[in-house]
């Protein structure tokens, strides 16, 4: 009896040891060893050998790397729950499907958003280099002082899986919970955070001690918090930002804090990334992490085992459970 050929799956990046290893199992795997961001003639190539594509958000998978794919790309599926880098539209055109791994790095992103909080409002950064410089002199009863997070309002941007997480977890930390969100989220919801919906996002922003973006980067979210917008937060905010760069007009919001217009910032994703502005370096009211809200270990072997779950399904030719539709964003 003849075997069934393997689907050739093309993986842009290192991805946990038991995964690459199952998928080397399953399918015909083509893993990138040194784990280097592959160019776009790296990926142009990938795209022409493979039944199955396995990009990052480290991959612009756009037009040009669509139409060069050969005519056996059937399905991308991404490592990753934002898809922004993907042309879904033209991978729709050409019958290519788009998958993702969401809900697994819900948790952990809402810790991480919880950890920029804190890190901000409480100064733990700033804290932890002076110690380090040598330069601590003592405690005294005016030295550090940040601001009490119980009692604040958090303004929650996107109030999907993570802005929820991060919701339940502020709420144990006092915060009252306001959001803004595309719909308005079912009222058990609301009533179980006790959180507060607010249509014009104008008005919301306006009366927060805290912001947390979470929603998507979409052309509808690309700087949502404009220059216009940014400057309506309250001297006193503190923005945080664990979803995409693009959300944000960041050059915008440098110059506020470089002007104490805005109090803070806790970034874990950047516009340009992974370039992160001068101007940024040089604040000590920012916390700037390397894009590691989804970085744990147990994250990344979920997201991976979504990515086997979702390849597997579709090449026995069924409807892959985490389909991307570009009408989702
Ligand atoms: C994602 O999955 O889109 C995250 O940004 C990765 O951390």
């Amino acid at each position: 009896m003849s075997q069934k050929k393997k689907p050739v799956v093309v993986v842009t990046r290192r991805l946990p040891d038991v995964i690459e290893t199952r998928m080397m199992e399953l399918f015909d795997t083509r893993l990138n060893v040194d784990d280097h961001a592959m160019s776009q003639v790296e990926l142009v190539e990938a795209a022409k050998t493979a039944d199955v594509l396995v990009p990052t958000l480290t991959d612009r998978i756009d037009a040009g790397v669509l139409s060069q794919a050969g005519p056996n790309l059937r399905l991308i599926a991404n490592f990753g729950t934002g898809v922004d880098h993907i042309d879904l539209k033209t991978a729709r055109q050409r019958g290519v499907t788009v998958t993702n791994t969401p809900g697994v790095l819900t948790e952990d992103t809402a810790d991480m958003t919880l950890a920029l909080i804190l890190s901000v409002a409480r100064r733990v950064v700033e804290g932890e280099r002076l110690v380090r410089a040598g330069k601590w002199t003592g405690w005294s009863p005016t030295h550090m002082l940040g601001h009490r997070l119980w009692g604040k309002r958090l303004g929650i941007i996107g109030m999907g899986r993570i802005g929820q997480a991060v919701a339940r977890r502020a709420r144990g930390f006092g915060l009252s919970i306001h959001y803004h969100n595309r719909r308005r989220v079912h009222e058990d919801v609301e009533s179980e955070l006790e959180a507060t919906y607010w249509e014009s996002l104008d008005q919301m922003i306006s009366r927060m001690d805290l912001i947390s973006v979470n929603c998507p980067h979409t052309p509808a979210t690309f700087h949502l918090l404009s220059a216009r917008r940014l400057k309506l937060l309250q001297p006193h905010a503190i923005v945080v930002n664990t979803s995409r760069g693009e959300v944000i007009d960041e050059n915008a919001m440098t110059r506020m804090l470089e002007k104490g217009d805005l109090a803070g910032a806790g970034l874990d994703v950047f516009e340009h990334e992974p370039a992160v502005s001068p101007k940024l370096l040089k604040l000590d009211n920012v916390v700037l992490l390397p894009h590691m809200g989804s970085a744990t270990i147990e994250g990344r072997v979920a997201m991976g085992e979504k990515v086997i779950i979702n390849t597997k399904t579709f090449v026995d030719g069924h409807t892959p459970p985490d389909r991307v539709l570009e009408t989702m964003f």
